[in-house]
């Protein structure tokens, strides 16, 4: 059996220790975070799944058969390979990835040529809602094809990075992507008041008030007030000391400008319901800067925040984290995100005031 698995290339070794766990495979093609394995299991993927992977963010089964494909009839041998196996009814999407691969089309070229001719032989295609994926894997010059059908697929996008870039803008940081994916991977649901530890720029804010939280933003940086503006959030700027839960009446955003390990807290008054952090530090350090903010927050408050994983040691890093929120928090998952690949992120929930007694 072939498949293709996103992995983490930061930290290699700890995503190939995750796929040998699951099954001896063999390496057949890579390319930064990308691999095509080969392995004799053939249940590969529920089992990856069902071990909760770190690192491994991602994975669809191919069919049979690595090609070079010659430059004639490119896209014509391409859409046999991509369209043979595929049930002959069922609303179709078509997904193209290019790694590495030197040739005359791109991956959005083949996706539109495909789309058409499957169009001209009466089949539906349908981008929102398909009964199938069909995809194209070329990595390093050599094609993979693949289908799944699109309801029991583990993650949405074969290759998600691509979608984030071309659907997504972060007009204040490319770091707003982080916690785009960790909303998307982990899906806290709506709340209504965030607290962001170490938020300059402000791309983080900017997600969370797009996504309806009115922010409390800690940072001795400076966030993009311009930018704020344009957009039309009114926000205020406390230079240090708690902040007032009033304020937040008449603003979306209050950035407290001070170092957050010396504010220990926004003061009692004050209740959020979720909490992020990516605080430039170690993780055991980022975690007790974060534990005072803990008097701000709801039972069952979410909690996003980055592992940097200064030497690469990602599970040593883990390890500090966790032990730090042993009876505060309780760690839903870690993942390594597709657009983060050289931190983790860890998501986990406030037990509240009876968590922290037990500590
Ligand atoms: C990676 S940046 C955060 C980027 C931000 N999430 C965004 O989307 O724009 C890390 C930030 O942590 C801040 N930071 C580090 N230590 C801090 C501390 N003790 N208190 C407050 N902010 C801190 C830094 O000033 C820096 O702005």
């Amino acid at each position: 059996m072939l498949y293709f698995a996103v992995t983490s290339n930061s930290f290699r070794k700890s995503s190939l220790d995750e796929l040998n766990k699951i099954s001896r495979f063999k390496i057949l093609d890579e390319f930064l975070t990308s691999i095509v394995i080969e392995s004799e299991e053939r249940d590969f993927i529920r089992k990856l799944r069902e071990a909760n992977p770190v690192f491994i963010y991602n994975m669809v089964p191919l069919n049979d058969g690595r090609e070079k494909i010659a430059e004639e009839n490119y896209l014509e041998t391409l859409y046999k390979k991509a369209t043979d196996a595929i049930p002959e009814t069922g609303k179709i999407k078509l997904e193209c990835v290019d790694l590495n691969c030197k040739t005359s089309y791109s991956a959005k070229e083949i996706e539109i040529y495909m789309g058409e001719k499957l169009e001209s032989e009466g089949r539906t295609i349908d981008l929102k809602k398909p009964d199938y994926l069909a995809y194209i894997i070329m990595v390093n010059n050599h094609c993979y094809s693949g289908f799944l059908e699109y309801e029991k697929m583990w993650k949405p996008f074969v290759e998600p990075e691509r979608h984030y870039h071309q659907n997504s803008k972060y007009p204040i940081s490319r770091s707003e992507l982080k916690l785009i994916q960790a909303f998307d991977e982990f899906a806290p649901g709506n709340g209504k008041i965030a607290i962001d530890l170490g938020a300059a720029p402000g791309g983080w804010t900017n997600f969370l008030i797009r996504s309806g939280y009115k922010v409390v933003a800690v940072d001795n940086g400076l966030l993009d007030y311009p930018k704020f503006e344009e957009k039309g959030i009114r926000f205020k700027v406390v230079p240090s000391g708690p902040a007032n839960p009033e304020d937040l009446e008449q603003n979306e955003l209050i950035h407290i400008k001070a170092n957050a390990r010396e504010l220990q807290g926004l003061g009692a008054d004050f209740k959020a319901d979720l909490i992020v952090n990516d605080m430039n530090m170690a993780p055991e350090d980022s975690v007790s800067v974060l534990l005072p903010f803990s008097i701000n927050l709801c039972e069952g408050a979410k909690m996003v925040m980055t592992i940097k994983c200064i030497n690469r040691k990602a599970e040593f890093h883990l390890h500090k984290a966790e032990k730090a929120l042993v009876g505060r928090f309780k760690i839903i998952s870690v993942r390594c995100l597709p657009s983060n690949r050289q931190e983790l992120t860890l998501y986990a929930i406030y037990l509240g005031n009876t968590g922290q007694t037990t500590a």
